[in-house]
C-alpha cells in the first residue's frame, strides 16, 4: 500500500514509519524538521528503506501537501506543533502549521482521493470539561491555543466528511511517551524530561504540586491505533476515538515509579504549575475497543521500562 505520513520524522511518526515499513508499505515522509530529525528515520532495515522515501517541506504549503498526497491510499496526519506552553507563547505559529496546515492536508487528500485520513488529535480538546474518565462525546473548552487548533481540526474533519464524502478518523492521543521523544528543549514531555534528569543524576523539576494525573499511553499502542483506524470498516464519515489505556497515574506517582527502576535515584523539585493544562486525564477506551479492535497491549510499567532501555544505550533508533 502507498501511504503518507506527515510529521513521519517526528516522535509518534517515525514509531509509525517503522511499523507500516515492517508491514510492507511504501511509505512517503513530509517533515519540515520543525520537532523532527532525520536520525529518527536512520538506522532503517535496507530491505525496507527502499521503500521509504522523504519529502522535506511544510503542511502550510498547499502545493507541497498536493505532491505529498498524489498516489497515496491512507494518510497518516501526524505533523504538527506540539505542547500546550508552546502554543502559549507563540500562538499564531501554533495556529498557522496545525489549523492551516492540517486544512491543506484535508484538501490534498481530497484532490487526491485518498481512501481514508488518519490524523492525530489530542486530549486537550476535553479542555475544562471535568468528568472522568474522558468520553468521545462530552468535551468541554479549550484551555490553550494548542487544544484550540486541535478542536479545529476535528471540526474542520467533520465539514470534509459531510461537505465531500471522505472518510477521516481523528485519534485523541493521551499523553503518548516512547522511544524517540525529545527530552530537550523548553517544551519538552514530561516523560522523557524525567527519565533524562533521572539518568543524569540530577533533580527533575515537577511542575506544581504533583498530583495532576494523566493516562500515560506507550507509543505502540497509538501506532497500534493508526494501523487499525486505516484498516476497520467503517461507515464514510468522521470518526474520532481515545488513545490511551484507561488508567491514570499523578506525576508524583510517575516520578516514583521512573525512581523504581534506576540506580540511586535523585528526588524530584516543584516548580509553579503551567497555565492551560488540565487538572485529570484518564480516557474511556470503549469506544475504539469496540470499533476498531484497539488493546493497550503495552502497559505504563512495561511501556516506562522499554523507554528507560532505549535511553540508557544513548537513544540509538531502536
Ligand atoms: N506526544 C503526545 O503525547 C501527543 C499527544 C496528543 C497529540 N499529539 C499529536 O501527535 C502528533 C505527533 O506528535 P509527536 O509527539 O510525535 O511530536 P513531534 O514534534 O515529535 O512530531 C511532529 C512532527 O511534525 C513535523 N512538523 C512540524 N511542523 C511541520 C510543518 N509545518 N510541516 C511539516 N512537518 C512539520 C515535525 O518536524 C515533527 O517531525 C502531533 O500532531 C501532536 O499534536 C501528540
Amino acid at each position: 500500500m502507498n501511504v503518507l505520513v506527515t510529521g513521519g520524522a517526528g516522535f509518534i511518526g517515525s514509531n509509525l514509519v517503522r511499523a507500516l515499513l515492517d508491514r510492507g508499505d511504501a511509505v512517503r515522509v513530509l517533515d519540515n524538521f520543525a520537532t523532527g530529525s532525520r536520525t529518527n528515520l536512520a538506522e532503517i532495515h535496507p530491505v525496507s528503506a527502499d521503500r521509504l522515501s522523504v519529502i522535506e517541506g511544510d503542511i502550510r504549503d498547499q502545493e507541497t501537501c498536493r505532491d505529498a498526497c498524489r498516489g497515496v491510499e491512507v494518510v497518516y496526519h501526524q505533523a504538527a506543533l506540539g505542547s500546550v506552553p508552546r502554543s502559549i507563547e507563540d500562538p499564531s505559529t501554533t495556529d498557522a502549521v496545525n489549523i492551516h496546515g492540517t486544512v491543506n492536508i484535508f484538501s490534498a487528500a481530497r484532490e487526491a482521493g485518498v481512501r481514508r485520513v488518519v490524523y492525530a488529535s489530542s486530549s486537550s480538546v476535553y479542555g475544562d470539561e471535568p468528568s472522568l474518565p474522558k468520553v468521545e462525546g462530552r468535551i468541554g473548552r479549550p484551555l490553550s491555543p494548542y487544544a484550540l487548533t486541535k478542536l479545529t481540526n476535528e471540526r474542520y474533519a467533520d465539514l470534509f466528511s459531510s461537505l465531500y464524502g471522505m472518510t477521516l478518523v481523528g485519534l485523541r492521543y493521551f499523553n503518548i511517551f516512547g522511544p524517540r521523544q525529545s527530552p530537550d528543549g523548553p517544551y519538552a514531555a514530561v516523560i522523557p524530561r524525567f527519565i533524562q534528569a533521572l539518568l543524569s543524576k540530577e533533580a527533575a523539576t515537577i511542575n506544581g504540586d504533583g498530583e495532576q494525573s494523566r493516562d500515560f499511553t506507550y507509543v505502540a499502542n497509538a501506532v497500534q491505533a493508526n494501523l487499525k483506524a486505516a484498516s476497520a470498516e467503517l461507515p464514510a464519515g468522521h470518526h474520532v476515538f481515545n488513545v490511551a489505556c484507561g488508567e491514570r497515574f499523578t506525576l508524583n506517582e510517575l516520578h516514583r515509579i521512573l525512581s523504581g527502576m534506576v540506580e540511586s535515584p535523585v528526588l524530584p523539585v516543584h516548580g509553579p504549575a503551567r497555565p492551560g493544562d488540565v487538572r485529570h486525564s484518564q480516557a474511556d477506551i470503549t469506544a475504539i475497543q469496540e470499533r476498531l479492535g484497539y488493546l493497550p497491549e503495552t502497559d505504563m510499567e512495561e511501556g516506562l521500562r522499554r523507554t528507560l532501555d532505549w535511553f540508557r544505550m544513548g537513544s540509538r533508533p531502536a
